[in-house]
C-alpha cells in the first residue's frame, strides 16, 4: 500500500468515527459512550487474566509498557521534509512489521512481549496500534502508585514498517 493510500484511508477512518453516539451497556452490566468501545471490556479482562497473570504488575506489564514507546516513538518530520517516509508514531507497525522492525538495535529484546500480544488483538478484532497503547495503560495500573493513561481508540491497522535509527537508544 502506497503512502498516499493510507493518509486516505486515516482520513475516512476519522470521517467514519465522528458520528453522534447513544450510551451503550456492555459486558457485565458496564457502559461506555458508543457500542463500538464495549470490546475493550472484553479485551480488559482477557489481559488482564491471561497476559498480566490476574492484574500483577510483572515482566509482562514493564514490557507492554515499553512496547507503546518504540512503536510509537518512530516519526520522523524531518524525513518527510526530504520525501521519505519518517514513521506514523502508534500504528501498530511494531507487531504488523515485527520480521523488520524487531531487527533494529534499539528495539532489541521487544519480541517476546510482541508476540505474546499479537494473539490478543487477532482474537479481539481490534487494531494492533490500539491494542500496544491499551495494553501499556491497563498494565501500569497494576503497579502500586502508577499513572492512570488516557487511552484512545480508533487507530487503522494498517502500517507501514517504520524506518530504522528513529528510536532512541538508551544511553
Ligand atoms: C490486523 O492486521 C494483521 C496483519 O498485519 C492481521 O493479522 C489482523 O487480523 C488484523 N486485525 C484486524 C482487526 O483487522
Amino acid at each position: 500500500m502506497s503512502f498516499k493510500t493510507l493518509i486516505t484511508l486515516a482520513t475516512l477512518a476519522l470521517a467514519v468515527v465522528a458520528v453522534p453516539t447513544k450510551r451503550a451497556t456492555c459486558s457485565n452490566g458496564r457502559t461506555t459512550a458508543h457500542a463500538s468501545c464495549c470490546v475493550w471490556f472484553d479485551v480488559l479482562d482477557d489481559i488482564q487474566e491471561n497476559l498480566f497473570d490476574g492484574g500483577e504488575c510483572g515482566e509482562e506489564v514493564h514490557e507492554s509498557l515499553r512496547l507503546t514507546f518504540h512503536d510509537a516513538i518512530p516519526f520522523s518530520p524531518k524525513l518527510f521534509l526530504q520525501g521519505k517516509f519518517g514513521g506514523l508514531g502508534a500504528d501498530g507497525s511494531i507487531m504488523a512489521h515485527s520480521e523488520i522492525e524487531t531487527a533494529f538495535h534499539a528495539n532489541a529484546g521487544v519480541d517476546e512481549i510482541i508476540e505474546a500480544q499479537r494473539p490478543f488483538a487477532i482474537k479481539h478484532k481490534v487494531s494492533f496500534g490500539d491494542f500496544i497503547q491499551f495494553a501499556g495503560a491497563v498494565g501500569v495500573t497494576n503497579c502500586a502508585g502508577g499513572p492512570r493513561l488516557e487511552f484512545l481508540a480508533g487507530r487503522l491497522n494498517v502500517s507501514l514498517p517504520a524506518p530504522d535509527l528513529l528510536v532512541p537508544e538508551p544511553r
